[in-house]
């Protein structure tokens, strides 16, 4: 069968969203797949747990003319990379680069990007490692590849992002200096905790060895 790259043209909004609908189902199965298969062989479960989305219309509209591009199919399919989303939320920072080694290294998915705020935080604080990759779909007269945004974190780290989200979304980005500053002492106190918190399951592992 032959293999295409979702792009401009042929497809209707319709069509185009279904297609990422099966690249995020794709990828969740992947994941469940992965997470049971560790279990099985490590007794040890990797991933704490998944959320996929699927971004609304309205926010791609928005996302692209905040970009400064045409709300087209086109442009939503070449510009916006996270229209199917999943979270991959794990007990440890160890676990994040597991994940994301398991995922690079299947020969079906291809990676596109990464961005690693973990070794790297964003100056608000925000920790996450982030891939976009590409997974394909197969229909009933071809494959088609859709791009599909991977956030993986710690617990921790989610547990910050979705109060930062919060207080953005109340602030409308405008978050006074006073808050902003807390918030970035949190994200050094999330930092520390997943140090912590590897280091002391580490020892543990070390005691059940011997
Ligand atoms: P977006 O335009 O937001 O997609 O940013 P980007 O294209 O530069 O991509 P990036 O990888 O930096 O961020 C993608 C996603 O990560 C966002 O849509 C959020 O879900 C999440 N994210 C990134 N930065 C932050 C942050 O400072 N706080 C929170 N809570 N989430 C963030
Ligand atoms: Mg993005």
């Amino acid at each position: 069968m032959e293999i295409n790259v979702l792009n401009e043209g042929v497809e209707s909004y319709e069509e185009v969203m279904l297609i990422y609908d099966g690249a995020l189902k794709q990828m969740e199965t992947k994941m469940q797949i992965l997470n049971e298969e560790f279990q099985h062989v490590h007794k040890y479960n990797p991933i704490e747990h998944i959320k996929a989305r699927i971004k609304s219309t309205q926010s791609i509209v928005k996302k692209l003319k905040a970009h400064g591009y045409e709300d087209t199919l086109a442009n939503m399919v070449k510009y916006v990379d996270d229209i199917a989303g999943i979270r991959i939320i794990c007990s440890f920072t160890s676990d994040i680069y597991r994940i994301a080694d398991m995922i690079s290294s299947q020969s079906d998915i291809k990676v596109l990007a990464i961005k690693d705020y973990i070794a790297k935080p964003k100056e608000s604080g925000y920790e996450s490692y982030h891939m976009v990759v590409m997974v394909p779909v197969y229909l009933s007269d071809r494959i088609v590849e859709a791009k599909v945004e991977v956030q993986i974190r710690t617990i921790a780290m989610d547990f910050w992002a979705s109060l930062e989200h919060k207080i953005q979304y109340k602030f409308t980005g405008e978050v006074p200096e006073k808050i902003s500053e807390e918030l970035l002492e949190c994200a050094k106190m999330v930092s520390a905790l997943d140090a912590q918190m590897l280091k002391l399951n580490r020892e543990i592992m070390e005691l059940e060895e011997t």
